[in-house]
């Protein structure tokens, strides 16, 4: 049966390669913030693939975008089966010493507030879905910290125990996953990253690649597919972090 789908960050990356991986036969709410041009390409492949795609914009680096999201999902649909709350980034590489009020607030309303809040605004077409399910993207920084991003790290820490207490309050008719990448070749580190930090990144990596999005991807429709996960979080890092 046909599911739907909310996606944030759908326009690159991850996101995007979600949208692709999931789109067959499926509603896909597609939301992206500024690359309106990326997130109609992302549509059309949706399309041609057998989905449905349906576009939103909203800005969840600020307060009201998270209410505005979930006004234009409500408009849209009745019910939601899947939540993947993917949009993030760096918003600026800060060292503790460098580390500013703005950034920071701006940095866990976009990675952490944003995802909190579009979670308890989805709730009631979460609950009116089928096997519902909400998968948060984290990153291995949460786990290693980040030296340069101390603040992104942290907000992706705050979203890591938010997927524990959600899976917990909203079991059983809700499940609640993580997903936490190690390096993935996207344009986070176009924007982010100097092209020495990302050859240290790969080779930091067992592995000695970095990720495609595809194979986060991947993980998110294994998550979709399972019916015994909660409160976990899958690592998919090329064993940069290993437990
Ligand atoms: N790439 C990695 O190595 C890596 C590692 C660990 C975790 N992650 C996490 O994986 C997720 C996806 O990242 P990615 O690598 O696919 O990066 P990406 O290609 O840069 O995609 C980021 C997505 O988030 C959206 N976004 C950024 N700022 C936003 C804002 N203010 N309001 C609303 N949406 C916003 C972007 O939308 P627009 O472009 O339309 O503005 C885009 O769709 C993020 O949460 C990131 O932290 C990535």
């Amino acid at each position: 049966m046909a599911a739907r789908i909310l996606i944030t960050g759908a326009s690159t990356g991850i996101g995007a390669a979600t949208a692709r991986e999931m789109a067959p036969g499926n509603t896909v709410f597609l939301h992206y913030n500024t690359s309106e041009r990326e997130a109609g390409e992302v549509a059309v492949a949706v399309k041609e693939a057998g989905g449905t795609p349906h576009l939103l914009q909203a800005d969840l680096s600020e307060k009201r975008g998270a209410e505005l999201l979930a006004e234009q999902m409500n408009e849209l649909t009745d019910a939601l089966d899947l939540l993947v709350n993917n949009a993030g980034g760096i918003v600026k590489r800060e060292t503790l010493d460098e580390t500013e009020w703005d950034t920071m607030l701006e940095t866990f309303t976009l990675n952490a507030f944003s995802t909190f809040m579009v979670t308890r605004w989805m709730l009631p077409l979460l609950r009116a879905g089928r096997r519902p399910q909400v998968i948060n993207l984290t990153s291995v920084a949460m786990r290693t910290g980040s030296p340069t991003a101390i603040m992104y790290a942290s907000s992706k820490g705050a979203v890591d125990t938010f997927t524990r207490g959600a899976a917990k309050t909203l079991a059983p008719q809700i499940r609640v996953n993580a997903i936490a990448p190690g390096v993935i070749a996207t344009p986070f580190h176009d924007k982010a990253t100097s092209p020495e930090q990302f050859d240290q990144f790969k080779a930091a990596t067992p592995l000695q690649i970095v990720g495609r999005p595809e194979e986060v991807a991947q993980a998110v429709r294994f998550l979709h597919e399972s019916t015994f996960i909660t409160g976990a979080t899958i690592d998919v890092n090329g064993g940069m972090y290993m437990h």
